[in-house]
C-alpha cells in the first residue's frame, strides 16, 4: 500500500485558535480507507489517558465524496476537553481494539506562540470573506468558519513543507498561487510573511471578479485562460504555487502550464504542487478496477469531463509527475500531506501528494 489510509479532518479547535485553561470542543471526522473501522478516539496528556471517544457521528456530507466505504456515514466525532500545558497524543482505536498513534496536538508550541496567534487573528478578522456559494467553488462545501479558520494552518502547513524541503521562505521575494480561487491562501500569506510580494492568478471570473473587488490590498491577482500564457514578465517569480489545481486539468493543459512555468519563474525558483494519488484512485475507481490498474501500470488516470472544473479529476503517481516535470529537480515529497510520515493537525490539501520542485533548466 502506497498511501496513509487514515482520512481525517480535525475541524475545532484549530492550532491557532486552541484555548488554553479552559474547555476546548474537539470535532472533526476520521475514517480508515481500508477494512477496519475506527470506533474511537483515546486521547492522552502525557502518559494519562483523558478520556476514550466514540467515533459515530453521521457525516453524510463526507460520505457523499467516499462512496466506496459504508462507515464513512457515521465517521464524525465531538467532545469537550479542558486543556492546560500538556500536549494531547491522539491515538485511533479500531473495532478489533487494535490502535495506532494518530497524531500529536503541540500544545506548547501553541503557548509559546500565544501572542503571535492572537495578532493574526485580530487582523483575519478585519479581511472579507467570501459568502458559502463562492466558497463552495473551491472547497465543495459551504462552511465560512471552516474556511475563514483553514487560511492560517493552511499557510502554516505551506511553511512546513517548504522549510522541510530546504527552501528559505525569507528569501522569497515574489511568489504566485496558480489558481488562487477565492484567495484563501493568499491572504494567509499577507498574514505571515508580509514581505512577500504576493500575486494570484484564476481562470474563473466569478471567483476573481470578487478577488480584485474585496483583497486588492492583499494581494494583486488576474485572471488566465484554460491554457497558457500568462501576462507576468518572465524570470519574475522565487515560487508558483498550485493547491488542488493540476488535479482538475487534462494532462495536455498541464504539459502547457509547465511549459508557461518555466518562461515565468526565476532559475533556482520553485513549484509547489499538490496532485491526487493512489487513494483517490482507489476511491474514484472503486466500481472500474480496469482504470485501477491502468494507474497502477502507466502512473496516471483521468475521470470525468469539463477540462478546470471540480467535475474532472485527474491523478498521478510520484513517478509520473517527475517525468512531466523536465527540467525540474524534485526536491522534497509529503505523501497525502504527511511529514516525516507524520501526520499533520490540518493538512493543506486533505490527502492530497504534495511535490517540491525546483527550476534547473
Ligand atoms: C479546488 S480549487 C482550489 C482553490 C485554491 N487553490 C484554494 O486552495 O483555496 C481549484 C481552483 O483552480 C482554478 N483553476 C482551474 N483551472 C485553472 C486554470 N487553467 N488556470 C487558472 N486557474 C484554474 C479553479 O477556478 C479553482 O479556483
Amino acid at each position: 500500500m502506497h498511501y496513509d489510509p487514515i482520512v481525517y479532518l480535525l475541524e475545532t479547535p484549530k492550532y491557532h485558535l486552541l484555548k488554553i485553561g479552559t474547555v476546548n470542543l474537539f470535532s472533526g471526522w476520521v475514517f480508515n480507507f481500508g477494512k477496519q473501522k475506527i470506533g474511537s478516539l483515546n486521547i492522552y496528556a502525557n502518559d494519562k489517558l483523558l478520556g476514550n471517544f466514540a467515533v459515530n457521528l453521521p457525516r453524510e456530507d463526507i460520505a457523499a465524496y467516499i462512496p466506496s466505504i459504508p462507515a464513512v456515514k457515521t465517521c464524525g466525532f465531538s467532545f469537550e476537553l479542558e486543556i492546560d500545558n500538556d500536549n494531547l497524543t491522539f491515538e485511533i482505536v479500531f473495532d478489533d481494539q487494535s490502535k495506532e498513534l494518530f497524531f500529536i496536538f503541540d500544545v506548547a508550541n501553541v503557548i509559546n506562540q500565544q501572542n503571535y496567534f492572537n495578532n493574526l487573528n485580530n487582523n483575519l478578522a478585519f479581511i472579507p470573506q467570501p459568502k458559502p456559494e463562492l466558497i463552495y467553488l473551491t472547497q465543495g462545501h459551504y462552511d465560512v468558519d471552516e474556511y475563514k479558520n483553514s487560511i492560517i494552518p493552511g499557510v502554516m502547513n505551506l511553511h512546513n513543507y517548504l522549510q522541510h524541503a530546504g527552501v528559505d521562505v525569507q528569501q522569497i521575494q515574489s511568489l504566485l498561487d496558480f489558481g488562487c480561487g477565492s484567495g484563501r491562501l493568499l491572504v494567509g500569506w499577507h498574514l505571515l510573511a508580509p514581505h512577500i510580494e504576493l500575486n494570484g492568478c484564476d481562470f474563473n471570473p466569478k471567483l476573481l471578479d470578487w478577488v480584485q473587488q474585496n483583497l486588492s490590498n492583499q494581494a494583486h491577482c488576474v485572471k488566465n485562460n484554460l491554457t497558457p500564457p500568462l501576462s507576468y514578465a518572465d524570470n519574475k517569480f522565487d515560487l508558483i504555487y498550485l493547491i488542488s489545481v493540476f488535479t482538475h486539468l487534462s494532462l495536455e493543459v498541464q504539459q502547457e502550464w509547465i511549459q508557461e512555468f518555466k518562461r515565468v519563474l526565476k532559475v533556482g525558483g520553485y513549484v509547489l504542487i499538490t496532485l491526487h494519488g493512489e487513494i483517490y484512485v482507489r476511491n474514484g475507481f472503486w466500481q472500474e478496477p480496469d482504470k485501477i490498474h491502468q494507474f497502477l501500470n502507466t502512473g496516471f488516470a483521468e475521470s470525468g469531463s469539463n477540462d478546470g472544473s471540480n467535475y474532472y479529476a485527474s491523478h498521478h503517481s510520484i513517478d509520473f509527475i517527475k517525468q512531466m516535470m523536465q527540467g525540474f529537480e524534485l526536491i522534497d515529497y509529503f505523501p497525502n500531506g504527511n511529514i516525516a510520515h507524520k501526520r499533520t493537525l490540518f493538512q493543506t490539501a486533505q490527502s492530497q501528494d504534495i511535490y517540491i520542485f525546483r527550476y534547473e533548466p
